[in-house]
């Protein structure tokens, strides 16, 4: 065990900070340009946690200055109905984001769906001309969670070069592109997932881990290298309590930093939404 407890890393401390910077920023682009920046949200079905993500990204753009327009459908809308709405968002000159809350219910074709997004408006990243750009680290709409992670190193001053990053979970809105974004930051990358053999054996040689595995409490104390860097994408309710894929209490004795779940990655996506849909806005000056 460490004799120092790890050093929180506050999400939502450095999220505030950057929104507050993002204020200013849409304030001098109102006055400055008379631009606006504007954010669609697609929300389907009525599961309660998207509605509470949509809701919090609605405040953030309320609070920042940033346009917002809600879009619901029921559940069992028609695939056609929402790729219509997608096409108008497109054209639609005070739109410079749109976001398709995900997950999708089964019937509809997330890819398709997704794919109808204009690259240029694609504020999640998700697009497949975007999620390309990324590979060849030419991104500038990148997806929000990893982009978040990587702004949290940096805040915590953890110098990446030349450390093994372990990842814990291969989805595309998290693992993987993370995984690539470490690596632009010449990393050593190992991505682990469901089906990995011994995963401890992986994670305890990480210098940095990032879990985004969507399993509660999946790493333990005794999978953690003394020192390392822990990063807890995960949000699970168990008892009606957040917590994320980590271990905290027990974890926190070995890392040397650690964020918390609720308050570490969250607010960080928002935040990195927020700034998406000022970049696509400013985009259109050109
Ligand atoms: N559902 C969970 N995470 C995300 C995200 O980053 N973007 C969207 N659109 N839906 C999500």
């Amino acid at each position: 065990m460490r004799s120092i407890p790890a050093v929180l890393i506050d999400g939502r401390k450095i999220a505030a900070e950057l929104q507050a910077g993002m204020k200013c920023e849409t304030e001098r682009l109102k006055s400055e340009q008379n631009l606006i920046p504007g954010l669609a949200t697609i929300l389907i079905g009525d599961d309660p946690a998207s509605r509470t993500y949509v809701s919090m990204k609605k405040k953030a753009c309320d609070s920042i200055g940033i346009y917002h327009e809600e879009h619901a459908f029921p559940e069992d809308v028609g695939e056609g109905e929402v790729i219509r709405l997608i096409r108008q968002l497109n054209d639609a000159s005070k739109i410079h984001g749109i976001l398709v809350q995900l997950p999708l219910p089964p019937h509809l074709n997330e890819r398709k769906i997704l794919n109808t997004v204009s690259p240029k408006k694609d504020v999640d990243g998700f697009h497949p001309v975007n999620m390309g750009n990324l590979i060849i680290s030419d991104g500038t709409l990148v997806p929000c969670t990893p982009a978040g992670i990587m702004i949290l190193l940096e805040r915590a001053g953890v110098d990446i070069e030349g450390k093994h990053a372990v990842i814990a979970g291969r989805s595309s809105i998290v693992g993987k592109p993370v995984a690539l974004m470490l690596l632009a930051k010449h990393a050593t990358v190992t991505i682990c997932h469901s089906k990995t053999r011994n995963l401890g054996e992986y994670t305890r040689r990480a210098d940095i881990l990032v879990v985004a595995a969507g399993r509660a409490k999946l790493i333990t104390e005794d999978m953690v290298k003394e020192g390392a860097v822990v990063i807890d994408v995960g949000i699970n309710r168990i008892d009606g309590k957040l917590c994320g894929d980590v271990d905290f209490e027990g974890i926190r004795k070995r890392a040397s930093a650690i964020t918390p779940v609720p308050g570490g990655v969250g607010p960080m996506t928002i935040a990195m939404l927020m700034r998406n849909t000022i970049t696509a806005a400013k985009s259109t000056l050109k």
